[in-house]
């Protein structure tokens, strides 16, 4: 993409009324920075606690040292201030609006008072299972609202949930499940998407053969698809749930104790799980939900994520709900029946916030406007897009076709990592530039590095990497498990600064522009994925010697997996055996990480001290082998040729 200082988008009409207009921002920005603990001190309050905090903040980005605190003698209950405080005003509202894959299925719709109820049997199904305070609960479910119970049931009593993406593979789930030292997973029988059915149960069955034989299952009969079961182990939580009290008392928590862990790649090793805490994290999710979708009473708020991303966490379910929202849950896929389900979706709920990715915008964008236009979007007022940069050909066509260029498109920076959104712009007050991500949020401080010297860069425009200088609420607290490794991944390479991973320009008028990861973390459709992972889980197959995984441009999904395999003596290539690794990659991890295109590689380009040289393979992934720099410290230059004549990305 190339990245220009294109000129600002004014806001539409109708925004003047905005809950921040321009000179909020200004002033509110300003002091979040300048008097941060005095602005937390009062947005804290956002949320209800059962023992006011005192102390604010209290954090430390020194390597070695490294402690992020916030709020820390409050006690609160996460599920409480999701449900229980909004039942005397809100029992009524719809909390939840469930709209099944197969759109001739019927709508549910959940008020506070029916998620109250739900929410609480469930946890005491929870705690019938043994499940106490800081236990670990797996859920792997389809997008239902029986997640989302179980996430807040979680949440009531304590325990510290990991959402494992429906779409991962029983090894992938059986990782995460032993990581974290879950004592229980959650999920149903099948998942109908896109008119096809995943078979969770059975996935779960696989991944508990290699787990603890004490780990239970719990399973919601969703489909109703016949499944196995094993006594003693599987239970049937719908039956338990309509045998149990629906009365469950929260469990007051500390601040900083855990509500969820959530596993993400990085560029070396296994997943990370990502631990965030329960009042920061909280705060934070509702504040941005608040400001950067405007949000009003009334307002019926789509984010079609999924609940097995941080976006579906912090957008679905706790930033919509901390605020009393009406959020939509949907099961299905935009491009199934066709590509106008996102819109009738829209229409049918008269949707006022649609949040969806630039992936998904370039999917439906292809099958040409008239899947939109034959749709009434008039109750749209704000549009948001989030996972990777947005190119300015799908932003205009976002714009012009959903938007009618009435509704703000909101464009927000964050990260698994960081909670919420980090740099975005905000309806009322920030204008747009196709492709930025404009501006920090309040109490978010970025900062542009020299990736090399780890020079400050001040002034504009500059360009190097994303880091950010003080914390916020919802930042990761650690690496469950492993805080030494969260020191290293985040503070180590620019010691004093949160290092994102993001490349970055700023321009002349301080507006932010994400270039991509600048490590070895690959973003396809949205998704992010280690390239470490998908080259172990290849190296991993009896045939292969040697892989290396680069990302390239993709028309569709951002980026797209090339994967550079030399096979073990005596294996002939064969476009069979690519079927194959193609195959063996979706049962490792998951059909998110099966390779785009696979290249057969006698020999990959090496320092003569056996260092792979991605920069090369990343070259000639882009098909722009011209200029592959200095290759004199390759130990054997004459593989690079071979590579590039038998490339697979061409025009
Ligand atoms: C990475 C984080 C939490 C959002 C969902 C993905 C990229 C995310 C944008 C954006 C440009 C973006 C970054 C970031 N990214 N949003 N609006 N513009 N890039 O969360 O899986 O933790 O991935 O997604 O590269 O580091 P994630």
């Amino acid at each position: 993409m190339s990245i220009e200082n294109t000129a600002k988008h004014p806001i539409p009409a109708g925004f003047e009324d905005a809950l921040v207009n321009a000179a909020d921002y200004e002033r509110l920005y300003d002091e979040s920075i300048s008097d941060s603990e005095g602005f937390w001190a009062r947005e804290g309050k956002r949320l209800d606690w059962i023992h006011p905090y005192s102390i604010v903040k209290n954090t430390d980005f020194t390597m070695g040292q490294v402690s992020i605190k916030w709020f820390e003698d409050g006690i609160l209950n996460v599920a409480v201030n999701c449900i229980d405080r909004h039942l005397p005003t809100r029992a009524n509202q719809t909390a939840i609006i469930f709209e099944p894959d197969d759109p001739t299925a019927p709508t549910r719709h959940i008020t506070y008072a029916e998620l109250s109820d739900r929410v609480n049997r469930f946890a005491n199904v929870l705690l019938s299972q043994g499940v106490m305070r800081g236990d670990r609960v797996v859920i792997y479910m389809p997008m239902i609202p029986e997640a989302a119970y179980a996430m807040l049931a979680c949440a009531r009593i304590g325990a510290v949930h990991s959402v494992v993406f429906a779409g991962f593979s029983p090894d992938a789930l059986a990782n995460r499940i032993n990581d974290s030292g879950a004592k229980l997973v959650i999920t149903a029988d099948t998942a109908p998407r896109g008119g096809r059915r995943t078979a969770l149960k059975s996935n779960t069955d696989a991944a508990l053969l290699h787990c603890s034989d004490r780990v239970r299952c719990l399973v919601v009969k969703h489909t109703g698809d016949q499944t196995t079961w094993i006594e003693g182990r599987d239970v049937d939580v719908l039956k338990l749930m309509s045998e149990v009290s629906p009365e469950c008392p929260p469990r007051p928590m500390n601040a900083e104790d855990p509500l969820f862990i959530l596993y993400t790649s990085g560029s070396t090793g296994k997943p990370k799980g990502v631990v965030h805490t329960s009042g920061g994290y909280l705060a934070y999710a509702a504040m941005t939900f608040k400001y950067v979708f405007d949000y009003r009473d009334g307002d019926v708020f789509w984010c079609t994520a999924d609940v097995g991303w941080v976006t579906g966490h912090s957008y679905i379910l706790y930033g919509p709900l901390a605020n009393g929202a009406t959020t939509v849950m949907f099961e299905g896929v935009p491009t199934w029946p066709d590509a106008s389900r996102f819109w009738q979706v829209c229409e049918k709920h008269k949707v006022t916030q649609f949040y969806t990715a630039p992936t998904a915008i370039r999917a439906l964008m292809g099958q040409g406007p008239e899947w939109v236009d034959k749709h009434d979007l008039t109750s749209l007022r704000i549009l948001g897009t989030v996972g990777e940069p947005i190119n300015p050909e799908a932003w205009v066509w976002y714009d012009k076709h959903v938007g009618k260029g009435r509704c703000p498109i909101v464009d927000t920076w964050w990260q698994t990592e960081t909670g919420g959104h980090m740099i975005t712009s905000l309806p009322g007050a920030i204008e747009a530039k196709p492709g930025s991500a404009t501006l920090p949020f309040f109490g978010v401080k970025p900062e542009v590095l020299d990736a090399q010297t780890g020079e400050v860069l001040k002034g504009n425009p500059a360009e190097g990497v994303l880091c950010i200088a003080d914390s916020w609420p919802g930042q990761m607290r650690t690496v469950w498990g492993d805080h030494e490794r969260f020191m290293e991944t985040y503070f180590q390479q620019y010691p004093g600064y949160y290092f994102t991973g993001d490349g970055c320009r700023r321009d002349e008028d301080g507006y932010y522009w994400i270039t991509g990861r600048v490590d070895d973390v690959i973003n396809v459709s949205g998704h992010r994925m280690g390239t470490a992972e998908v080259e172990s889980a290849l190296v991993a197959h009896e045939k292969v010697a040697e892989a290396a995984v680069v990302g390239y441009p993709h028309h569709l999904k951002g980026q797209g997996i090339y994967a550079y395999v030399t096979l073990m003596n005596g294996v002939d290539p064969s476009d069979e055996l690519k079927r194959e690794l193609e195959t063996w990659v979706r049962t490792e991890i998951g059909p998110i990480a099966k390779p785009d295109l696979i290249q057969w590689a006698p020999g990959l380009p090496k320092t003569r001290s056996g260092k792979i040289m991605r920069r090369i393979l990343r070259k000639i992934a882009e098909n722009d082998y011209g200029a592959l720099g200095d290759i004199s410290t390759l130990s054997e230059p004459a593989v690079v040729d071979d590579l590039i004549e038998n490339r697979m990305n061409r025009p």
